[in-house]
């Protein structure tokens, strides 16, 4: 059931303000003031490293965790593609946690990285959406996002509760090891309890996307940018749009632009730019003249405030609610993902079940 929406996609786009709400209530206590988890859950004081690893958007979701975990929590993280991890057969030190990250929870490499771990850690913990999957059961903890049944093949709603859930594990490290204060621990998690209304003002920027993603259905390439938080969020943006647009996107950390890619700089490029107005801001607006000295037209996600400093000269600007900067991978996601949706549909491509590709890869 589509609920009145053309495409499941489209739905599922949709529904994450009410999921991520729903997680919210599920992981935070009555009066939102405190984050709470099972018993069982290992204790991030005592551990001297996280190990995460999935495959496809769900590991771009433990890409922005490293940063989250490492920023509020101090903790070393490793974040690894499951089908290297499980044949590079890394050493595992003492005092790892291994966390798997899935949707499916079925898919065949995560599964097996899992295995792999489960004679050498203490603890398996993994953030799944299907509850009764094979990696859940093999989990001596595992987390549901509550995301609900995800149709389309590619992911969105999955991807930002599983964002929202690991948010809320970092905040979980950050407190237990001491390396955050109370006031900045109630100012994020108000912050994560008005995410489903500041979803839902992002929501109104949809139209204005879809009038740009009609512009960008004429190109060949995209090339994707952000730094900090949001460069895995570029790579998930560039991922979403070669899915299911079949345009060849590819994503780049910022500061990477000089050491390759603007050699591919030309006005057949559009350069898409995720860069909320935070502390890196400024070297964003570097990169984004570079660009536009070559003849490249950006797209620039931004909020108002980074719109304005970046100042003339940009091709297409989409203004985004303000937000603590350590959400931004949360809302920001969901113009990557209308842009990737409008785009295919304007190029007439089959959105939910693109071609070539399986929602659960349950093979190598
Ligand atoms: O079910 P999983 O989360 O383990 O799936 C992982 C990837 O196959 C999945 O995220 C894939 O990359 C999606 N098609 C992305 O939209």
């Amino acid at each position: 059931d589509k609920a009145g929406h053309k495409h499941f996609m489209a739905k599922e786009i949709a529904e994450q303000p009410s999921v991520i709400g729903a997680a919210l209530s599920h992981y935070l206590s009555a009066d939102g003031r405190n984050i709470v988890l099972p018993d069982t859950m290992p204790d991030f004081a005592t551990i001297s490293r996280l190990t995460m690893v999935a495959c496809g958007t769900a590991y771009y979701a433990c890409l922005t965790a490293k940063y989250w975990f490492e920023r509020l929590a101090g903790l070393p993280v490793e974040v690894d593609i499951a089908s290297e991890f499980r044949y590079r057969e890394p050493p595992i030190t003492p005092g790892t946690l291994a966390l798997f990250v899935s949707q499916s929870g079925e898919t065949a490499d995560t599964l097996a990285a899992l295995r792999y771990c489960t004679d050498r850690v203490d603890t398996i913990l993994s953030v799944v959406n299907v509850a009764e999957s094979s990696i859940a059961r093999e989990s001596d903890l595992a987390l549901p996002i509550l995301a609900g049944a995800e149709i389309g093949v590619a992911s969105t709603k999955a991807f930002t509760c599983q964002l929202t859930v690991l948010l809320l594990l970092a905040l979980r490290a950050a407190h237990a090891r001491g390396q955050i204060d109370d006031d900045r621990l109630a100012d994020i998690l108000s912050s994560l309890r008005a995410l489903p209304s500041t979803l839902n003002t992002a929501m109104e920027r949809n139209t204005q996307i879809r009038i740009v993603a009609r512009q960008l259905s004429t190109s060949e390439n995209a090339l994707f940018l952000g730094r900090g938080l949001m460069y895995p969020l570029a790579l998930e943006g560039a991922l979403k749009l070669k899915e299911i647009s079949y345009i060849h996107a590819e994503a780049y950390a910022s500061g990477e632009l000089k050491h390759g890619p603007i050699a591919l700089i030309d006005d057949t490029m559009p350069v898409i730019v995720m860069a909320p107005c935070d502390a890196l801001f400024d070297k964003t607006v570097s990169n984004m003249q570079e660009v536009m000295a070559r003849g490249g037209r950006i797209l620039l996600i931004s909020d108002a405030r980074g719109i304005a400093t970046a100042g003339d000269g940009v091709w297409q600007t989409v203004s985004m609610p303000d937000i603590d900067p350590i959400l931004s991978p949360i809302l920001y996601a969901l113009p990557a993902q209308l842009l990737a949706y409008h785009t295919a549909v304007a190029k007439g491509t089959d959105v939910d079940q693109p071609r070539n590709l399986a929602k659960s890869v349950t093979v190598e």
